[in-house]
């Protein structure tokens, strides 16, 4: 494990964002500098809402900013909410209480901008949510991929079905065009897409370990992942038929921490932006033809039960122990 990563997170809070965030403000040896925010699974000002009151559930112990970003797409209206799998409010209906915090007055594309010079190289941006944000910052410094470490992002599918089509995934087909973007621009990104986090699936063995080591420190924390979680073993028992619940978003930060915890191949990843069947397909050249470039590292295997133990043993305060 890295012990000195700075991160920014931005997010789409929804159920795996807060376990995404929960397991990144809980995980030690990583700051996050800031949380960005996304419409996506919920509009955005629910997200920031969200968000807000997840950092206050975990209680990390220093500042994290929040910049609330694009409230739609680049280039198309916001599809959403996305109810059945988050919940009316994203956090599986659970109330959590109000903030006392508020969002930064700078925007998430300002932020990332400015955070990517305040800590050149050093900053990587785990992105699980859609690529509005990180476009348009993209648009505000060109010179934005030789100043961050790395792109870590939860999204697309390229040896896998999709989940919200046959051949996309939610992230990449909510924001085609900013995808097409982050995909060309050159920034040093690794994709960790359904390939591996459908391999992820957090059942209720997994939870019943967690609630076991409930606490008086961490008990509210722990009270609430059990509840978001039941909500979306629920969810997707109906929608999909899964036994448990794929950890996308905390899979993706656990990579960014620990990239020993799957296995990459570089790929030439294109985004399909137009098509009817296929918006916001991730098409990889599989051919095995030369290529004269590749533009990601692509998560092609995990090792699903070491990613699972580490995901609980950071969310029970056993981490390292
Ligand atoms: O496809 C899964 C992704 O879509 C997750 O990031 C989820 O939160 C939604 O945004
Ligand atoms: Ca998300």
């Amino acid at each position: 494990m890295d012990k000195n990563k700075r991160i920014i997170l931005d997010v789409d809070t929804g159920i795996d964002d807060a376990l995404a965030i929960l397991f990144a403000l809980k995980s030690k040896g990583v700051k996050v500098e800031g949380i960005t925010t996304v419409a996506g699974n919920v509009s955005v000002e629910q997200a920031t809402f969200n968000t807000l009151q997840v950092i206050e559930l975990a209680d990390a112990g220093y500042d994290i900013p929040v910049a609330k970003g694009a409230d739609k797409p680049l280039f198309r209206d916001w599809q959403g909410p996305v109810a059945h799998i988050h919940g009316e409010n994203g956090i599986g209906n659970v109330t959590l209480p109000i903030p006392l915090k508020i969002p930064l007055d700078e925007g998430a594309g300002d932020f990332i901008v400015r955070k990517a010079n305040e800590l050149e190289k050093e900053l990587t941006i785990v992105c699980v949510g859609r690529l509005t944000n990180l476009a348009i910052a993209l648009a505000k410094d060109a010179e934005l991929p030789s100043k961050l470490k790395e792109v870590v992002l939860m999204g697309g599918a390229v040896r896998v079905p999709g989940n919200v089509s046959p051949v996309s995934e939610a992230n990449i087909w909510g924001d085609p065009e900013a995808a097409h973007v982050v995909f060309e621009s050159g920034l040093p990104i690794t994709m960790v897409g359904l390939d591996v986090t459908m391999k992820t699936v957090f059942k209720q063995a997994h939870l019943n370990l967690l609630t076991a080591n409930m606490n008086e420190t961490n008990k509210e924390m722990i009270k609430f992942i059990d509840h978001i979680l039941q909500f979306r073993f629920n969810a997707y028992q109906k929608s999909t038929k899964l036994n448990g619940s794929p950890l996308h978003d905390p899979l993706a930060v656990a990579v960014a921490l620990d990239p020993d915890l799957v296995e990459i191949e570089p790929m030439l990843v294109k985004v399909e932006t137009k098509g009817k069947l296929s918006s916001g397909a991730t098409v990889a050249d599989l051919r095995g033809v030369q290529l004269d470039r590749t533009n990601a590292s692509v998560c092609v295997r995990v090792q699903a039960n070491r990613f699972i133990e580490r995901f609980i043993s950071v969310l029970t305060g056993e981490e390292g122990r």
